[in-house]
């Protein structure tokens, strides 16, 4: 087995020396810089951007969402479609303005996109207003990294190959006060052929049990109540550690930590949910009936080309023994359509499987080339029109299915986290169901953060709409 890599704490409590000193410098004159951190793609970012946060906090730097005030911006990437890096390159292409109203303003670009080496290269040649590029391997050393841009005034590029490590004990920045993601493991192994995030993200690395569960137990003490374990294959948590704690394991030992909160995953790789994953999901209370079960196809041929390990036979059965062991289980998915060479009778078997699966949401996805992926030099006769005919179709039926999902909940009264306000007067409040729909309310603000039972009276395709009818607090709306 590959020796797991970790980076010694002595060399995070450097990073974190580095960030005094940078607070000594950028506040010296009294006055408290600003940073803007931009996060585009997955939760895995998400998690990656609240570390950039965390590190930039420990600088003195206060946060904003406007490029004009901002001394420091961020902008952490993801490579995973085509659109997703072409927004990206429009956004920070546009920087300029706001670096010649504001000189001496520090922008750095991260994150999975410029990872690749042709993107680095690109930023290095055609973006100039690019002063510090860094992959997601060297996130932890930030602050030495800025502290460079800052010092020598000249533009710092750390992309360099890698197959990445474990860095405990970054500071961290939450964006919520409800809801947290707790990174499990990194990287990925699977190397389906559409896919970059391999490239990008190196290989399945997962955290000790024993980290996770101390931060989960923060996160409790912290009065979060809704924790999301991430990773970009849940289920090969513990392979690389040899430790005898697979990801159902993990999912216990979480839920034995004491307090009320609700325990959710991202996401599952279909070659391998096993049935002790959905046995120990069903026994802990805790664990919320929610599985995001990513097919990409309905098609063997294409399951196969894409090097997803498993046929439309052995999926149906995973999704038929997950429903056996929780019948309240809320089922989601991604879809690609449009992968090279799919043909009208593969893209027919994918829509044949959702209506045999029936999802509560499909997430669905116009094939996108990545570059050094297998797939990319596959032949692909087809047009984009056709793959949009078929995108609008698969969309048509998703639709119809979620809309008539949600309908079945009216009537019901479930257990719902308030979680945020809407900003709308009539249902002021949003929610999530333990399987992760939303539900919007009518109700006092005070109640975020709080469990509440509540009927559903009304509901569309995307959401569901409900009245409170009991509350931590009693009734208050
Ligand atoms: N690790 C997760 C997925 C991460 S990427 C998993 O395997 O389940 C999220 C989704 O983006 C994928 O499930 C896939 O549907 C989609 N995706 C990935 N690469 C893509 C590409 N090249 N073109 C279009 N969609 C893609
Ligand atoms: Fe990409 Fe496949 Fe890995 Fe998911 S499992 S991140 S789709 S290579
Ligand atoms: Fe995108 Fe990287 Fe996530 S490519 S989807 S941000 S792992």
């Amino acid at each position: 087995m590959r020796q797991r890599q970790v980076i010694e704490l002595s060399e995070i409590k450097r990073q974190e020396e580095i960030c005094a000193r940078i607070f000594e410098r950028v506040t010296a004159d009294g006055q408290r810089p600003l940073a803007l951190v931009d996060t585009y793609g997955c939760q895995q970012n998400e998690a990656d951007s609240e570390k950039l946060r965390g590190y930039l906090a420990e600088m003195g730097y206060g946060f904003t969402q406007d490029e004009f005030q901002a001394d420091v911006i961020v902008v952490n990437t993801c490579a995973v479609r085509e659109h997703a890096e072409m927004r990206v390159l429009g956004n920070v292409g546009a920087l300029n303005h706001s670096k010649k109203a504001r000189p001496g303003q520090i922008v750095a670009v991260c994150g999975c996109m410029v990872q690749q080496q042709h993107m680095a290269e690109k930023i290095k040649k055609s973006y100039p207003v690019v002063d510090l590029v860094f992959g997601p391997h060297e996130l932890w050393r930030f602050p030495e990294l800025l502290e460079r841009v800052q010092t020598r005034h000249k533009r710092v590029f750390a992309t360099e190959k890698s197959d990445g490590a474990v860095a405990e004990g970054i500071p961290l920045k939450r964006d919520g006060t409800v809801k947290a993601w707790l990174s499990v493991m990194y990287g990925c192994n699977n190397f389906c052929t559409y896919c970059i995030v391999p490239y990008v993200r190196g290989r399945e690395r997962s955290r000790l049990p024993e980290d996770i569960l101390a931060e989960a137990r923060s996160l409790v003490a912290a009065g979060y109540k809704d924790i999301t374990l991430l990773g970009q294959n849940v289920n090969s948590y513990g392979k690389d550690l040899a430790c005898g704690v697979d990801f159902a394991d993990l999912i216990r030992m979480v839920n034995d930590i004491p307090g009320d909160f609700r325990i959710r995953f991202m996401t599952s790789h279909p070659k391998d949910a096993t049935e002790k994953l959905f046995r120990t999901m069903a026994a802990c209370e805790k664990c919320c009936h929610q599985l995001h079960l990513p097919v990409q196809s309905g098609s063997d041929r294409i399951l196969k080309a894409m090097n997803r390990s498993y046929d439309s036979e052995k999926y149906l059965r995973q999704v038929a023994l997950a429903r056996q062991y929780m019948p309240d289980l809320v089922l989601t998915t991604d879809i690609i359509v449009g992968f090279p060479g799919e043909t009208e009778e593969d893209f027919e078997a994918t829509l044949k499987l959702c209506e045999t699966v029936r999802y509560d949401a499909m997430f669905t996805f116009i094939y996108s080339k990545r570059v050094g992926t297998p797939a990319a030099s596959m032949p692909d006769p087809y047009t984009r029109e056709e793959k949009q005919r078929h995108f609008d179709a698969l969309t048509e039926l998703s639709n119809r299915i979620s809309g008539e999902k949600h309908a079945e909940y009216e009537g019901k009264t479930l257990r719902v986290l308030i979680d945020g306000e809407t900003g709308r007067e009539e249902y002021n409040l949003s929610s999530r169901t333990d399987g992760g729909r939303l539900v919007h309310l009518k109700g006092d603000p005070a109640l975020i953060g709080t469990f509440a039972d509540v009927t559903i009276t009304a509901s569309n395709t995307w959401a569901l709409y409900g009245e409170i009818r009991n509350s931590e607090f009693g009734i208050r709306n």
